[in-house]
């Protein structure tokens, strides 16, 4: 980890462009050992009804250029209709004594990622992505083995291989950023905090440090 993580707000003017920032931090968290999934991140999106959800998913990829978060689904799920439906959603990392918190719009990510994505992904979990309808009832833990079994028969899958494609419900979703919240801890609770908004994707961020 950095010797020095209290500094990275501690100056003002603060940096002009906060999702370099994140990518550093992430990949300070990748360098603990004791951090478990360091890029996962609760994930809030609003359904229909206007009923907000939150739950974790992995942060797959972060491109700090366009300041941009993709993650991978099933666009099927409660959160694919809710992002569907609503192409806005908001996210927040958690690391030791840092937050990041963004809100954008969300685009489905382009096919040809989403098959190269999915090519990476073991076996066990190409198939899983065929067999679990996620967040439907489903009447038993059996039912679902049965489900996986089915699809390893099915694709002949039995050893790794190029033969399970990606199902044509899974694959990934960008946020792309109009507000990024930063958040270091330091002393007497006095911490850094600070909000970079833009009002398009390319456009130029403006800072506002908050009282936290
Ligand atoms: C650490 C962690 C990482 C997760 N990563 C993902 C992920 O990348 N994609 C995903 O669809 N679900 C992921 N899940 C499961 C989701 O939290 C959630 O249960 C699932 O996506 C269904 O959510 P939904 O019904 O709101 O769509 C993860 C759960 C945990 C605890």
């Amino acid at each position: 980890m950095n010797a020095l993580p209290d500094a990275w707000l501690a100056e003002d003017p603060l940096p002009v462009e906060p999702v370099p920032i994140v990518e550093r931090w992430l990949a300070e968290a990748f360098e603990d050992p004791a951090q478990d999934s360091p890029h996962a991140v609760a994930l809030a999106t609003v359904d229909a009804d206007g009923r907000p959800s939150v739950r974790m998913v992995l942060c797959n990829a972060i491109d700090s250029r366009r300041g941009a978060f993709t993650m991978y689904t099933n666009r099927e799920s409660r959160k694919g209709r809710a992002i569907a439906h609503e192409p806005r959603a908001a996210l927040a990392f958690r690391w030791p004594a840092r937050q990041v918190r963004v809100e954008g719009q969300v685009e489905w990510t382009p096919d040809a990622d989403c098959d190269a994505y999915f090519a990476t992904r073991p076996l066990e979990a190409r198939l899983g992505a065929w067999a679990c309808r996620q967040s439907e009832p489903v009447a038993s833990r059996a039912v679902l083995v049965e489900a996986l079994a089915a699809m390893a028969e099915r694709f002949d899958a039995r050893e790794e291989s190029d033969v399970v494609p990606r199902p044509p419900h899974w694959g990934g979703f960008t946020l792309v950023a109009d507000v990024v919240e930063l958040w270091v801890s330091r002393r007497g609770r006095i911490h850094d905090r600070a909000v970079w908004r833009r009002e398009q994707e390319g456009g130029s961020w403006s800072i506002t440090r908050l009282q936290p």
